[in-house]
């Protein structure tokens, strides 16, 4: 599955300065020019209306793109000649403080809030290869996945008396998906989004130990869904599992809008930021997903079954029986060296040895005490049996397929090294880790292999304002500052985009999308492509550089607003006092956008 070679992107670009957080504006490089492709709010059925904040029912939520998307991609449509592509987007969460007017019923807002969630499928089009594309309302494959949606859970856990609940007696079916954030697509055209803070949307005893790991609690949720539908409060009868029937992998079929989406046991559960796939040589396939918490873990699941190319019914079951591992990395230098500044270790580098250690192996359970269903459900709960790596929050995960590297966004960690808290390890060498790194992993053999080797790719940070960082090597006065990675994307000759969340309390900085150079003598150079607005992360990303152009979902914007005092107005930027054009409003709407050439 490994391409050969690294080569010279098309889409070149002057690196962006580092934009101040307070700048409410989408930044590009020069000869750029950037457009939403779809915006909250925006009808995707033909019944469906424009937003209009005044006016929100469920109803027009329900047939109109959610809020907060995160994991994004656009995948063309076979035979459209690059005319014609699907659009898939997550909807993370919702920010009800500057969505909805305070006169709203509060029973409204909880409604449309819920509706708001979830995930979207939506159609573009353009008329030539070189053109922005436009979404297209009412086409056929346009589908919006609420929390009445239906997904089949697949694996062991599948029919567990963990599972079961007083509206699915037997287990297999599960209305909703919540707290989506990063995902991956599949090398069959599938799209695989991660569950990732599931727990804030229950009510729970707060005392069992999956409670507890999992950070669900007996307090009334912020959004208070469980005034309205019971199962969001375990402690109701009949619906004690209900809590376990979040925290999968999801895939879905965007180009089969009646396909009954799927949550995968065999991945374990967990705060999934995302899953990334990658074909092994071997021929089974590897997914890697990262738990995002403070001092949790890194996993990889590797399937049952091989990959068959052209067999697409087949490799949509490859997910759903195989092997799940949890990481464990050993540093080579001692660790007085690198513990509190950062500083290179004595060897010139972070980095060591590692084992992928067994959670679920051929069906049965690895981990002594427990079931294989208790392991898939109670993952985190399993993990800390076997004594993996406690990490520094890692976001996404993703395998090049230039060189089947895997590359793990540890994005921060505010509690490392604070009393009764780890300290830093040269995998995570920053004790109050503000601004994060990122893992760069050899696996021994393929990706299927139980030992790796690893080394840090950079530890971020502003050089500039005295940080202490590494970018393997590379001149830390020649690299744009970067804080908090947390989505990771490789365009078509190798190189890794990051995109970040949380720089404006890192390096006091915008958030945006960086590229970063792999291989040569560049390794390790940070080039910024695009800073987002006010308070907004950057996610996506879409890399398409062939086509000289690059998509994000800018998720959150203006954040810390309130209704009637936005602090973004992006991406319609309508000025006070002025009459919206059709279809715009006065508010911060998270939206995908494209950044495309002027010259194009
Ligand atoms: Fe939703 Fe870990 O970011
Ligand atoms: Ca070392
Ligand atoms: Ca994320």
């Amino acid at each position: 599955a490994a391409k050969e070679g690294f080569g010279t992107s098309k889409l070149q670009f002057t690196a962006i300065p580092s934009i101040d957080a307070m700048v409410d504006a989408v930044t590009v490089p020069e000869g750029f020019t950037w457009k939403p492709v779809i915006r909250w709010g925006d009808p995707i059925f033909n019944d469906a209306p424009e937003l209009d904040l005044n006016n929100q029912t469920v109803a027009a939520q329900e047939r109109q793109f959610g809020y907060n998307n995160d994991y994004t991609d656009i995948l063309e449509i076979p035979g459209s000649k690059g005319r014609r592509a699907v659009l898939f987007s997550n909807h993370e969460y919702t920010n009800d403080a500057i969505m909805f007017p305070p006169a709203m019923p509060a029973e409204q807002q909880r409604k449309v809030g819920a509706a708001a969630h979830g995930l979207s499928v939506v159609e573009l089009e353009r008329h030539n290869k070189n053109q922005p594309w436009t979404y297209v309302k009412g086409a056929e494959l346009n589908r919006r996945y609420l929390n009445s949606t239906v997904y089949e859970l697949t694996g062991p856990a599948a029919g567990s008396a963990l599972v079961k609940t007083v509206e699915d007696k037997d287990g297999r079916f599960i209305k909703g998906t919540l707290g989506n954030c990063a995902g991956g697509t599949t090398p069959w055209g599938t799209i695989l989004s991660g569950e990732e803070n599931f727990q804030g949307y229950f009510v729970g005893n707060g005392t069992s130990p999956g409670d507890k790991r999992y950070g669900i609690t007996s307090k009334p949720t912020a959004r208070q869904w469980e005034l309205d539908e019971d199962r969001w409060d375990t402690r109701k009868p009949g619906y004690g599992n209900e809590a376990n029937r979040f925290g999968w992998i999801v895939e879905v079929d965007p180009f089969d809008p009646t396909s009954t989406p799927k949550k995968h046991s065999s991945l374990g559960r967990f705060k999934h930021e995302g899953a990334n796939v990658i074909i092994a040589e071997s021929g089974h396939v590897v997914a890697y997903s990262g738990d995002d918490e403070r001092f949790d873990y890194l996993y990889k699941f590797v399937s049952k079954d091989k990959y068959i190319e052209g067999d697409r019914k087949h490799n949509m079951t490859l997910l759903s029986a195989g092997n799940l591992y949890v990481a464990k990395f050993t540093g080579n230098s001692p660790a007085t060296e690198i513990t509190g500044t950062g500083a290179v270790p004595a060897d010139g580098a972070f980095d060591g040895i590692g084992q992928w250690l067994p959670l679920v192996v051929d069906g049965k359970s690895a981990v002594a005490g427990m079931t294989v269903e208790e392991v898939l459900v109670y993952t985190r709960l399993a993990a800390d049996k076997v004594g993996p790596t406690k990490m520094d929050r890692c976001e996404d995960v993703q395998p090049s397929l230039h060189t089947g590297k895997v590359y793990v966004a540890c994005t921060n960690n505010s509690d490392r090294g604070k009393v009764g808290k780890e300290g830093a390890t040269e995998v995570n060498p920053r004790n109050q880790n503000r601004d994060g790194h990122i893992v760069e992993i050899t696996e021994t053999g393929d990706q299927t292999s139980t030992t790796f080797t690893w080394n840090l790719l950079m530890v971020c940070g502003d050089p500039k304002q005295g940080d202490v960082t590494y970018f393997s090597g590379f001149p830390v006065d020649q690299v744009s500052p970067i804080s908090c990675p947390d989505n990771l994307a490789f365009d078509s000759v190798g190189n890794l985009w990051i995109s970040t969340d949380g720089a404006p309390s890192g390096i006091g900085r915008a958030d945006g999308l960086f590229k970063v150079t792999l291989e040569g003598a560049e390794r390790g150079k940070v080039e910024q492509f695009l800073a987002v607005p006010r308070d907004a992360e950057t996610c996506g990303p879409v890399i398409h550089d062939e086509e000289r152009t690059v998509f994000v979902a800018v998720q959150h914007p203006g954040e810390d607003g309130t209704f009637e005092k936005q602090v973004s107005f992006f991406p319609d930027y309508v000025t006070e006092g002025t009459t919206p054009a059709p279809g715009q409003v006065r508010a911060p709407r998270p939206s995908v956008i494209q950044v495309f050439r002027t010259d194009a």
